[in-house]
């Protein structure tokens, strides 16, 4: 595995990007590289306290600048707020990482509407949220910048057991590429990555709880045998809110080690069969005469 870091360094000089759920995960991962390049980042959730910690432990690997902001993005005011203290802390914005979400495997019919409504209200209206907040304001100050939005591979195949999730960030996919074509002409690019399995604690404790973590190990279902390390999920993000992204709009990169594929594919399951049942098997094919 191949996890140095990407861009040279000052990359993201001199831009100031916001992170959704940047005190955890994959948020704190991609926020943690951004700061190396070069741009002051604002990481955003719901607990001050996590995200104060988080800030201090990046400023002290990184030498950059963090501000720390709770807002929920459900909350279309406190988005407007993330905006003004951004302003008012750095003067400008120039990248919005759609980053928060909630999630949770239930068979769909045991959710309450309200269950369901809750991960659609974090991830699909929490996206539209911050996007209009930070797009109208790009608009109005005619200012270039970059949208990056986290989806998953279900956003296009699908799944069942996270159907709340997949609707949304079904969602969350449709208004990448409509917004692509939309507000491209304002300079604003619109992008989405669909990560498969990188480990984290959020989406293990609620999508693999106890033994699940074992019985459905995710690495067995990724034709590279292995899960993604966060690096590799960070070059590709900082690409995107880079300048070298620059005539890329409105697509979504898939990087999951080619699992959905491998979910897809009719006889990809073949994979089990051994070099002697495959001895037999062909001797049986070749055997076949006629229909
Ligand atoms: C059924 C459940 C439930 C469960 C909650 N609910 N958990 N229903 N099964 N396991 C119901 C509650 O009973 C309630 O409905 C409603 O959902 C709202 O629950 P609250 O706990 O009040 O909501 P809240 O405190 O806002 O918490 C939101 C949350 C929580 C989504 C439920 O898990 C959360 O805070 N998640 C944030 C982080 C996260 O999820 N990270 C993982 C992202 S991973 P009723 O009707 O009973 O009141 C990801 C990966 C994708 O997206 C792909 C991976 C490969
Ligand atoms: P995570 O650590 O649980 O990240 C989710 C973040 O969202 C948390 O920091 C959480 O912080 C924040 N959040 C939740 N509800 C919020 C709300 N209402 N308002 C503001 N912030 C909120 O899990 P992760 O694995 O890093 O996930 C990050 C992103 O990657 C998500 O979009 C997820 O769907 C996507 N993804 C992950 C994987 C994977 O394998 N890990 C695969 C595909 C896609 P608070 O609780 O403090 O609010």
């Amino acid at each position: 595995m191949y996890n140095e870091p990407m861009l040279k360094d000052g990359t993201l000089k001199g831009k100031t990007l916001v992170v959704t759920g940047g005190g955890t995960g994959l948020g704190r991962s991609m926020s943690k590289y951004f700061l190396q390049l070069g741009a002051n980042v604002v990481i955003t959730s719901r607990k001050l306290d996590v995200l104060q910690k988080t800030a201090a432990e990046l400023e002290t690997e990184t030498g950059g600048t963090v501000l720390a902001l709770a807002c929920d993005v459900r909350n279309d005011f406190e988005v407007e707020q993330v905006l003004k203290q951004t302003l008012e802390k750095f003067g400008s914005v120039h990248g919005l990482l759609n980053n928060a979400a909630g999630n949770f495997i239930s068979p769909t019919e045991r959710l309450s509407a309200k269950a369901f409504g809750v991960i659609i209200d974090i991830v699909l209206k929490g996206t539209v949220n911050c996007t209009l907040a930070f797009g109208k304001h790009w608009i109005e100050q005619k200012q270039q910048a970059s949208i990056l939005n986290i989806v998953t591979t279900y956003a296009f195949t699908g799944s069942g057991y996270v159907v709340p999730s997949a609707c949304a960030k079904g969602g969350v996919l449709a208004m990448t590429r409509s917004l692509a074509a939309e507000w491209g002409r304002y300079g604003i690019r619109c992008n989405a990555i669909a990560p498969g399995p990188f480990p984290t604690k959020g989406a293990w404790d609620r999508l693999l709880p106890g033994d699940l973590a074992k019985k459905f190990d995710f690495k067995n279902r990724v034709p590279l045998k292995r899960v993604g390390d966060h690096q590799e999920l960070a070059n590709l993000a900082a690409y995107l809110m880079s300048d070298f992204s620059g005539y890329i709009n409105g697509e979504v990169i898939t990087i999951d080690g080619g699992e959905w594929l491998q979910g897809a594919g009719q006889f990809n399951g073949l994979e089990a069969v051994t070099p002697e049942m495959w001895d037999m098997l062909e001797a049986m094919i070749r055997n076949t005469k006629g229909s």
